[in-house]
């Protein structure tokens, strides 16, 4: 169902190394000092972890400038997500799609009922941009139709799969009118450190003026910690109460938190990483021109991974063939309300990147030798 799952692709192509462009973890982490200091922590797993994250909390709080009682840590975003649906117990949820599968099954799980919206492979690149005051007011408009009634609205951005943006006037006028439908937004900004001016980007600095928004953060793909887990969300202290209520207490483990504050603490790391990865894609993207593929079409992308469109057959061939050779991407068929066929790419090392390029050369000139 999701990308990264080496162990079933292990069993399945019988290979024992591959290059994992399933899922969008940053190749360039953890950063320095993680492992040294979980090597150095690991007795510490005889004691219960602290169940309030206090020292990883209040290093986030200095960093992101939010009081200490907005910030609750996970065991991933993803158990967030359904820490955070356990708790508000919703009727209705929005979701626009594609989005990330467990949306739905968190809002399932609680027997909610999910509407969706459809963005299509386009993403948030889809919406009107409301320029003038009489575009803000028709988009708003429509909106006020789509959330009356709804409990929760999920919003993600940098958007799983497609790789764009919702843009800030979109959101600020989505916001606005969740407030005055009563409607609570879930923002899962999961992606926004591999933006280049992150800060701008993240719904954070709207906490202050908006109860009804709660903001879901991770630290697995940027700081490349998926194996470990760690999340976290930021919203109202109450909420947040709440939330930790209606969970195990224990939730976010003692290597997590410590691999949280290592992580952290590494000032340079962010920077550094932002301008590989971009070195990184360019790379990937220049090269992807130059082929000239006729059967495949890259689509843009803002961040870390990208749709990779399929002009003719199907994207779990394609996946196979792949995987048969070693590299593993995510086939997006069962992405709902994604038309056509595509495949997620995940964008890592220049000389992981060049090995993808070769294997899709070599793919389609199979296939028009089949064809001749
Ligand atoms: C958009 C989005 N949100 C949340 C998650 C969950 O992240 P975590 O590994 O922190 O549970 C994912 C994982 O792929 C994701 O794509």
């Amino acid at each position: 169902m999701h990308g990264g799952n080496i162990y079933q692709a292990k069993e399945r192509y019988g290979h024992t190394q591959f290059i994992d462009l399933s899922a969008n973890i940053n190749p360039f982490g953890p950063p320095d000092g993680v492992l040294e200091r979980l090597a150095r922590k690991l007795e510490s797993i005889v004691h219960y972890p602290d169940p309030d994250s206090v020292a990883l909390r209040a290093r986030m709080s200095e960093l992101y400038h939010l009081p200490f009682e907005n910030i609750i840590l996970g065991n991933g975003a993803g158990e967030l997500l359904f820490t955070i649906l356990q708790a508000l117990r919703p009727r209705r949820v929005l979701i626009p799609l594609p989005a990330f599968s467990e949306y739905r099954r968190a809002a399932e799980a609680v027997g909610a009922l999910v509407t969706p919206f459809f963005l299509g492979a386009e993403g948030w690149s889809s919406l009107p941009l409301p320029e003038s005051a009489q575009e803000a007011e028709r988009f708003a408009e429509k909106w006020r139709g789509l959330l009356s009634g709804q409990d929760i609205l999920f919003l993600c951005s940098p958007h799983n799969p497609t790789g764009t943006l919702l843009n800030r006037k979109q959101f600020e006028i989505l916001l606005e009118v969740a407030h005055t439908c009563d409607c609570r937004v879930i923002f899962d900004e999961s992606f926004v450190d591999f933006l280049p001016d992150e800060k701008r980007w993240s719904a954070r600095e709207y906490l202050a003026s908006y109860s009804n928004l709660t903001v879901v953060y991770s630290l697995t793909k940027f700081y490349s910690l998926p194996g470990l887990r760690l999340g976290a969300a930021f919203g109202p202290a109450r909420d947040l109460e709440r939330f930790q209520e209606a969970r195990d207490p224990w939730s976010v483990n003692v290597l997590a938190q410590e691999a949280g504050l290592a992580a952290l603490e590494n000032r340079t790391y962010a920077e550094d990483v932002r301008k590989k990865l971009t070195e990184c894609r360019n790379f990937f993207y220049s090269e992807f021109e130059r082929q000239e593929f006729a059967n495949w079409r890259l689509r843009p992308t803002w961040v870390n991974f990208a749709l990779l469109e399929l002009r003719t057959g199907k994207s779990d061939r394609l996946t196979e063939s792949l995987g048969e050779r070693g590299i593993l991407v995510r086939d997006c068929s069962n992405f709902a309300g994604l038309e056509g066929e595509s495949v997620r790419i995940a964008v890592k090392k220049e000389s992981d990147m060049a090995k993808l390029l070769l294997a899709l050369r070599e793919i389609e000139d199979e296939r028009n030798s089949f064809k001749a």
